[in-house]
């Protein structure tokens, strides 16, 4: 009778022990993720740009954000957060815009910037006269006086010195014959446009 009993209480306080061990064990469990600050948001990023020049990093990018307050923006995953939604001297390509509101929500859009770079007529007669007259002299592997014709961009960078040497002074080619009148005008008429590269 008195083991009867001894095994009853202790089965009793084992039932007991295991239901305390389970109401523990649920009571010290970690909390729940906290409420995600970003659900409810709806943010909408905005994403313009302007072209840049094949000789330059002349493209701008403009973003906006609505839907949430304290944004910063970036261009792409590699850049740094800045408040302005203005991005200048960027070089054509594609970039993933970011933008970060104060509770760090990202949200993301892409944006091209295109490339101004179709030679017109005006320029791709100067860069044929000068392949001709100055590239034996100035080329990717000989450069007299740091210069290399065969990059388009040398040209309209130095555009006002190939005017100096070749049109006004005459010195250019080196060694002779002077450039002709017409090839001259060749020079003069194409940074008279503007010297672009798409002039
Ligand atoms: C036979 C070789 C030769 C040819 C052809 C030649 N150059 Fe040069 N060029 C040189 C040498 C050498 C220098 C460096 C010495 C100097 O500045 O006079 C130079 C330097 C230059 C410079 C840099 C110096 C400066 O004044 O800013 C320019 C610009 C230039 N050349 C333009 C031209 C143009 C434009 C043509 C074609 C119409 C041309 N060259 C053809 C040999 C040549």
């Amino acid at each position: 009778m008195k083991v009867q009993q001894f095994l009853s209480v202790n089965r009793i306080s084992v039932l007991v022990s295991i239901i305390f061990l389970f109401s523990c064990s649920k009571e010290s469990n970690p909390p729940g993720p906290a409420a995600d600050p970003c659900a409810g948001k709806t943010i909408v990023l905005t994403a313009a740009a302007t072209a840049s020049s094949p000789c330059g990093n002349t493209g701008t990018v403009t973003v906006s954000a609505t839907g949430s307050t304290g944004f910063a923006f970036k261009l792409n995953n590699s850049g740094a957060y800045q408040a302005s939604g203005t991005f200048n001297s960027v070089p054509a390509g594609t970039y993933t815009v970011f933008a970060k509101d104060a509770a760090g929500c990202e949200k993301t859009t892409s944006v091209t910037v295109n490339g101004t770079g179709v030679p017109g007529p005006l320029f791709a007669a100067v860069k044929t006269l000068m392949s001709g007259t100055c590239q034996p002299c100035h080329n990717n592997s000989t450069q007299n006086g740091g210069m290399n014709w065969a990059n388009q961009c040398n040209i309209i960078q130095f555009q006002s010195r190939i005017k100096i040497r070749a049109v006004d002074e005459g010195s250019m080619p080196q060694g002779g014959p002077e450039l002709s009148p017409a090839q001259k005008a060749i020079i003069t008429g194409w940074i008279t446009a503007g010297g672009r590269l798409e002039d």
